[in-house]
C-alpha cells in the first residue's frame, strides 16, 4: 500500500505547525507549498531533519511548484494574508479571495481527487470559493472552523469546572466570525450537559470568550494569530478523512436544506471519512438556538454575496 500524501498550502505558522502535526502522527507523506522562495524548502527541511528524533517515518517536502502535489489524497489551503492594521474585512476578504481562486486552480489541476480542507479567513467564504472554483463535488470541501471553536469552548469549559479537557465534549456552530453559535445543551462533561454544572451567567460568559477566542490570542501575539490550536484541528480532520474514520465533528459543509439552510457552507457537525462529508448530521434546536444559527448564516451569506458582486465566484 503507498502511504497517503498531504500537501499544504502556505507555509506561515498555521500550514508549517500543520505540517508538522501530521509528520509527527505519521499520517501521510507531508508537500509544503509556498509561493516565497526557500520559505517552504527551510522549514520542511528543518522539519524533515526532527524525524530520527521524532521518529516518524514519512517524507517532508518543501516546495513552490504545484507539480510536487500532484495526487494530493488532501490538500489543506492556509494560505492568505491576515488582516493587518488599517485593512478593513472586505479588503482582507477580497485579498483573501484572490489568493484562495489561484491555488484552488492550481490543485484542481494537479490533485483533482484531493479532499479540500479551507483555512483561510474568513473561513466560510473562502470555504464556499474554494467549492465553486474547484467544480468538486460538495462533500470533497469542507472548512476548519468549528473544530477549532469548539476546542476552544472545551478548554475553557474544562478551566470553569475544573476537570480534565479529556472529558469535554462541545459544539459550537454556524459561521467562523462573531456569530458563532456555541451551544451548551450539546456541550458536555463525559455525557453530562454544562447546563447543570455551570452557571447561566458563567455559560454566557464562556460563550462570549469563545466567540472572541481568535481575537484573544490576536490581541495578546500582536502580530500574528493562533496557530497551535488550528493546526490540531486541521490534524484532526486531516486524520478522520486519512483513517476513515467516521468521526462525527463540527466542521464548515454544504447545506442542502438541513437547519433550513440551502446553498451555504457553514458549521454543523459532520461524519468524515475517506470521501470528506459522509453526512450532516441535524440536531434538534431549540427556536432561540435555531435563531442565532441562522443569524450566523446570514453573516456567511454577506461576505459570499460580496464575492458575487465582484464576479469571484
Ligand atoms: C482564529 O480563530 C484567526 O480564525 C483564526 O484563531
Amino acid at each position: 500500500m503507498t502511504r497517503a500524501k498531504v500537501t499544504v498550502v502556505g507555509a506561515g505558522f498555521v500550514g508549517a505547525t500543520t505540517a508538522q502535526r501530521i509528520a509527527e502522527k505519521e499520517l501521510a507523506d507531508v508537500v509544503l507549498v509556498d509561493v516565497v522562495e526557500g520559505l517552504p524548502q527551510g522549514k520542511g527541511l528543518d522539519l524533515a531533519e526532527s524525524s530520527s528524533l521524532e521518529q516518524f517515518d514519512v517524507s517532508v517536502l518543501g516546495t513552490n511548484s504545484y507539480t510536487d502535489a500532484e495526487d494530493s489524497d488532501v490538500v489543506v489551503v492556509t494560505a492568505g494574508l491576515a488582516r493587518k492594521p488599517g485593512m478593513s474585512r472586505d479588503d482582507l476578504l477580497f485579498k483573501n479571495a484572490e489568493i484562495v481562486s489561484g491555488i484552488v486552480g492550481e490543485i484542481t489541476r494537479h490533485a483533482p481527487r484531493a479532499i479540500l480542507i479551507m483555512v483561510t479567513n474568513p473561513l466560510d467564504a473562502m470555504t464556499y470559493l474554494g467549492w465553486k472554483k474547484s467544480g468538486f463535488p460538495p462533500a470533497q470541501v469542507i472548512g476548519m472552523a468549528g473544530v477549532l471553536d469548539s476546542a476552544r469552548y472545551s478548554y475553557f469549559i474544562a478551566q470553569e469546572i475544573g476537570v480534565s479537557p479529556k472529558d469535554v465534549r462541545s459544539m459550537v456552530l454556524g459561521g467562523h466570525g462573531d456569530s458563532m453559535v456555541p451551544v451548551p445543551r450539546y456541550s458536555t462533561v463525559n455525557g453530562i450537559p454544562i447546563t447543570q454544572l455551570i452557571s447561566r451567567e458563567r455559560i454566557e460568559a464562556i460563550n462570549d470568550r469563545t466567540r472572541n477566542g481568535g481575537a484573544e490570542i490576536v490581541t495578546l501575539l500582536k502580530t500574528g494569530s493562533a496557530f497551535y490550536a488550528p493546526s490540531a484541528a486541521v490534524a484532526a480532520m486531516v486524520e478522520a478523512v486519512l483513517l476513515d474514520t467516521g468521526r462525527v465533528l463540527p466542521c464548515c459543509a454544504y447545506l442542502t436544506g438541513q437547519y433550513g439552510l440551502q446553498d451555504i457552507y457553514c458549521g454543523v457537525p459532520v461524519k468524515l471519512g475517506r470521501d470528506g462529508v459522509q453526512k450532516v448530521v441535524e440536531l434538534e434546536l431549540t427556536p432561540e438556538e435555531s435563531a442565532s444559527l441562522r443569524k450566523s448564516a446570514q453573516d456567511v451569506r454577506e461576505n459570499v454575496s460580496k464575492l458575487a458582486g465582484k464576479g469571484l465566484v
